[in-house]
């Protein structure tokens, strides 16, 4: 009894502290819908070359896709310890030219960017509105996945299911 109890508590602990390992800033550790994947590339218009840069990049699924099928190059920012690990593991399986960095997106530097991609929160766009702004090179496009920027109007918005959710929304911006 004694025994199952403080296996008990244990295992609450552990849940606790992984659940707070998964998320940051109050974004969650969660993929963006796999099947938007082609809808999000086709919008990003990738040149052979260009660097994709994904903020808050999680297990690098769509930045190996971007950079594999485009011939691109992939700058992925992962705060989190597990998703910065498994991005890892999964851009060496892949052999895909993709690098991933375990900092901050905020203290990103984005002059060197062709193509931003980001699936973040409401908030955080808030706070990066002014970033793209001041530091995305002319020529250079921002995809947002569920969100749209707070101030600016995108360019291009591309809906791809019909029910009342974010999934599904991508916005495009050009700088
Ligand atoms: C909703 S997930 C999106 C993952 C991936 N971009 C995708 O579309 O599948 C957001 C990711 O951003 C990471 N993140 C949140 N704040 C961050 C920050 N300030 N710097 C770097 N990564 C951050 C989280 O750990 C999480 O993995």
């Amino acid at each position: 009894m004694f025994i199952s109890l403080v296996t008990l508590i244990v295992a609450l602990v552990m849940l606790s502290v992984f659940i707070g390992l998964i998320r940051v800033g109050g974004i969650p550790f969660i993929s963006s819908n796999k099947k938007d994947y082609d809808a999000i590339i086709r919008a990003m218009d990738i040149k052979p070359g260009e660097t994709v840069v994904d903020l808050g990049c999680g297990k690098a699924h769509f930045l190996i896709k971007a950079a594999k099928e485009k011939q691109a190059k992939g700058i992925g920012y992962e705060l989190v310890f597990w998703p910065y690990w498994w991005a890892r593991f999964n851009v060496w399986k892949s052999g895909a030219p993709v690098k991933i960095l375990r900092r901050d997106f905020f203290k990103a530097d984005l002059s060197e960017a062709d193509v931003v991609f980001c699936y973040l929160f409401p908030e955080t766009m808030v706070k990066l509105e002014a970033k793209f702004q001041n530091e995305l090179k002319p020529g250079s496009r921002l995809v947002s996945y569920s969100f749209k920027l707070p101030k600016r109007q995108p360019d291009k918005k591309i809906i791809t299911n019909d029910d009342n959710t974010e999934l599904g929304r991508i916005y495009f911006y050009q700088y």
